[in-house]
């Protein structure tokens, strides 16, 4: 799939500015500081699309990108920063929530976790509302160039353990730096916004 017109279409704050549900929209949640932004913008093509940081909290708008006028991938606050007051981090979490419960065009939810660390108990709650929910479920794994060779089969198994997932199908190693499986989650992308 070739990613011609890709525009951000809108910066939400609030439920009121978010676009129509005109168009089938694919999110990507996640504990902040995974690589969410970094996603969408190597996933792109475009390095500079997403706002990214190496400080956790970076993004705390909605963000929603429309591809092709075909579909919208959507970029969510992450969750499970501690460094944010109380009061923030419940307006994140609304924000992420209300889109989530919301959103009748929402087609499917991507788990970013980085590969390098066991999901952490509010990744495990995600998870299990992401199948409850009926979406498929797929996970990725970030910062796939962060580990050694020989040490990603140990990585995948934390990983397929602590969220509970029989099918290692679901999840993806991926970079942001070198592209890995870029190729295969086009193809998956392309399945799901077909579908
Ligand atoms: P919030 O907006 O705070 O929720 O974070 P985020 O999930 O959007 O993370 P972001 O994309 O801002 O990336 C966080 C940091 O991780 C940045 O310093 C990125 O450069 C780095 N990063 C993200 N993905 C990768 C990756 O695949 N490999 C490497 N080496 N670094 C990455
Ligand atoms: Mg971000």
């Amino acid at each position: 799939m070739k990613f011609k017109e890709i525009e951000l279409e809108q910066v939400a704050g609030f439920k009121s500015q978010w676009p129509s549900e005109d168009l089938v929209e694919l999110a990507f949640v996640g504990r902040s500081n995974v690589g969410k932004s970094s996603f969408i913008n190597s996933f792109l093509g475009r390095k500079n699309l997403a706002k990214t940081s190496s400080k956790p909290g970076k993004t705390r708008t909605i963000n929603f990108y429309r591809i092709n006028n075909n579909f919208r991938l959507v970029d969510l606050p992450g969750y499970g920063y501690a460094k944010v007051s109380k009061k923030e981090k419940a307006k994140w979490d609304k924000l992420i929530n209300e889109y989530l419960y919301e959103r009748d065009n929402l087609r499917e939810v991507f788990l970013l976790v980085d590969i390098r660390h066991e999901p952490t108990a509010q990744d495990k709650q995600m998870y299990d509302w992401i199948i409850e929910s009926g979406f498929t479920g797929f996970v990725i794994a970030t910062k796939f160039d962060k580990i050694k060779k020989g040490q990603i089969q140990k990585h995948i198994n934390q990983i397929k353990k602590k969220l509970n997932i029989e099918d290692e199908g679901l999840i993806f190693a991926y970079s942001s730096e070198t592209k890995h499986n870029k190729d295969v989650l086009e193809e998956q992308v392309d399945v799901i916004i077909n579908y």
